[in-house]
């Protein structure tokens, strides 16, 4: 090493050869030759050893400086989302908050964050969140692993959070318990139940669409307040048989305690400290959502008293989920339903039934809405395809579409079955606006993932947003473009690069009767209004938030024409 003018070797049995003259193999010489040209060792030692030091210091300064220096570059690659090097190691990690630092600044850059990591790295990467590792998967293969391994049927610490209002219900419910109660769910979601709810959907709707003249050939307004009280009222009225009118009760507390417990459980995800619950719970935060859950929880069980007494009353009048009912007997309700179980096979206590009426309401009514909302925005911004889906109708419906307003749609099984291409835009829609843009599984045993071990314990994070816009799965990713659902597009599409309804055993339950309401809620805005927007604001440019599931930043609004009466060709 040469420090003004003076070579110094960091070798132990060379450190005292100095001479400014001397060539820079020197050191490496014989120790005879060097006395020989150095004859005032003395003199020569003294410097040495305060140039060693200095040396020494000025070595470990540098060294210091160095990692400062590179991990400022590191930090603001990624910060500023430069190029950076595809190899997750290479991530800066603080003490203690691990790279939690890159979600600092809400929940809109925790999204974008998520996204961009995905892109940076577009496998598998470890994450440190504090102390905890999670294993972050933007690949298909990976994730399919993920989703079909026995070892990841459990939910990480996250789904915690929502154990105070969901208990255990399927969403937050241990694997042990979950593995019973699926089964014990799955025949109010058979086709003999969706269709028992057809009729709800289309009655709702049009109470939604009745609701939504007053904006008639108005400005843009705000059309997810309208969309989730439907949903809210439609969830209410097939899980739990009673019809909530937060459609028409323009001050429904019930939805408000619903909004304020999930922006708690948002709250509580994005801020460590509020992890232990004897902290959570003694912040006027935890405090209200506990307040807002008791009273989510006492409709439930007043619910569940008085279906109890009517059931006592009707006696063995009870239709089971799979026997075939008149249409008019209204939908089979999933509380009767759950009821029955626990009567017959005394599976299921009252605190259960509960718990799995609670999750049903949770699941199917954000869920539904949000991606409602983005279909409408869709339709809206894309009027070509707005007018496809429309023509559609007409085939289906003939005059009747046009013409009957004010009535509901007469919506079959056969009828759903056949809105082919309206399906594809609500798939589109969900590709780009997946609700749940992440899920989270706990390994319960070490897990191979492209030949690296996950071990036990460890938290692993499917970036579902992250495949679904990813060019690599779909080309010009952020082009609306329904056609890709076409068959014979979408048979060649990767394995597990679709996702919305999530995958393996732990998918969504309600997708069916998702997608059922759904398609009736755009059939009957549609055969109503012409949707339109004052300004197309391109995909990328919809600023969207990770909010316990996928939300807009700024309430996205359309604007509702009537749409002119004409007949069918
Ligand atoms: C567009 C609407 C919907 C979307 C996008 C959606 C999406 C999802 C996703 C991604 C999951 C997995 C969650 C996780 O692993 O963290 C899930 C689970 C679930 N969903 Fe949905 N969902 C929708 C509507 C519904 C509806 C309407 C219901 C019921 C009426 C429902 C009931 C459930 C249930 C019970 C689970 C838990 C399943 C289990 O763990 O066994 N969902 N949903």
């Amino acid at each position: 090493m040469i420090l003004g003018g003076i070579r110094v070797a960091l070798f132990p049995d060379s450190i005292k050869t100095v001479n400014p003259n001397s060539s820079s193999t020197d050191h490496f010489k014989p120790r005879e030759d060097r006395d020989l040209v150095y004859p005032q060792p003395v003199i020569y030692y003294k410097t040495e050893r305060m140039d060693l030091l200095t040396v020494a210091m000025l070595s470990v300064a540098c060294f210091v400086l160095y990692r400062i220096i590179s991990f400022t570059v590191k930090l603001l690659k990624v910060v500023l989302l430069c190029e950076y090097p595809p190899n997750a190691d290479e991530l800066p990690s603080l003490p203690f908050v691990g790279h939690a630092y890159l979600l600092v600044g809400g929940t809109e850059v925790i999204l974008k964050r998520i996204l961009e990591l995905g892109k940076i790295y577009p496998t598998s990467f470890r994450f440190l969140f504090g102390n905890n590792s999670v294993y972050i998967t933007t690949s298909p293969q990976h994730i399919k692993e993920i989703l079909l391994s026995p070892k990841t049927i459990e939910k990480n610490y996250f789904y915690e959070f929502g154990r105070p209002w969901m208990g255990d219900g399927l969403i937050t419910a241990p694997a042990s318990i979950w593995e019973v109660h699926r089964k014990l769910l799955q025949p109010s979601f058979n086709p003999v139940a969706l269709k028992s709810y057809v009729k709800t959907f289309a009655t709702q709707s049009v109470i939604m669409t009745k609701r939504m003249d007053q904006q008639l050939d108005g400005p843009e307004f705000e059309i997810y307040k309208y969309i989730f009280l439907n949903s809210l009222d439609t969830i209410c009225a097939t899980a739990m048989g009673i019809n909530l009118e937060a459609q028409v009760n323009e001050e429904c507390q019930y939805d408000e305690a619903i909004r304020k417990v999930m922006a708690g459980f948002t709250e509580r995800a994005v801020s460590p400290w509020l992890y232990p619950d004897f902290v959570f719970y003694r912040t006027p935060l935890g405090k209200d959502l506990m307040k807002q859950v008791n009273y989510l929880h006492e409709l439930t069980d007043s619910v569940i008293r008085q279906k109890k007494a009517e059931i006592v009353r009707r006696g063995d009048q009870r239709v089971s989920a799979d026997e075939e009912r008149d249409a008019d007997a209204g939908p089979q309700i999933l509380i009767e339903n759950l009821f029955r179980l626990s009567d017959d096979n005394k599976t299921l206590t009252d605190k259960e039934v509960r718990d799995h009426v609670d999750t049903m309401i949770v699941a199917g009514s954000d869920t539904t809405a949000i991606t409602m909302n983005y279909v409408l925005l869709m339709l809206a911004s894309h009027q070509d395809i707005q007018e496809k889906v429309y023509q559609e109708l007409c085939d289906i419906f003939g005059e009747h579409v046009l013409n009957d307003d004010s009535e509901e749609l007469h919506i079959t099984m056969d009828v759903l079955a056949r809105m082919a291409y309206m399906e594809r835009v609500i798939k589109e829609t969900m590709r780009l606006f997946v609700v749940g843009p992440v899920t989270f599984r706990k390994t319960t045993e070490d897990l191979d993932l492209g030949g690296h071990t996950v071990p036990r314990g460890s938290s692993v994070m499917v970036n579902v947003m992250g495949v679904h816009r990813s060019e690599k799965y779909w080309p010009d990713a952020l082009k609306f473009d329904p056609d890709r659902f076409s068959p014979e597009r979408f048979a060649k599409q990767e394995p597990y690069s679709y996702l919305p309804f999530s995958g393996g055993r732990r998918n969504c339950l309600g997708a069916k009767y998702a997608m059922m309401f759904m398609k009736t809620m755009t059939a009957t805005v549609l055969r109503k209004y012409v949707l339109t927007k004052d300004k197309v604001v391109p995909v990328e440019d919809v600023r969207l938030k990770l909010d316990f599931l996928l939300k807009s930043v700024h309430p996205d609004t359309v604007r509702i024409k009537r749409r002119a009466k004409q007949h069918a060709s």
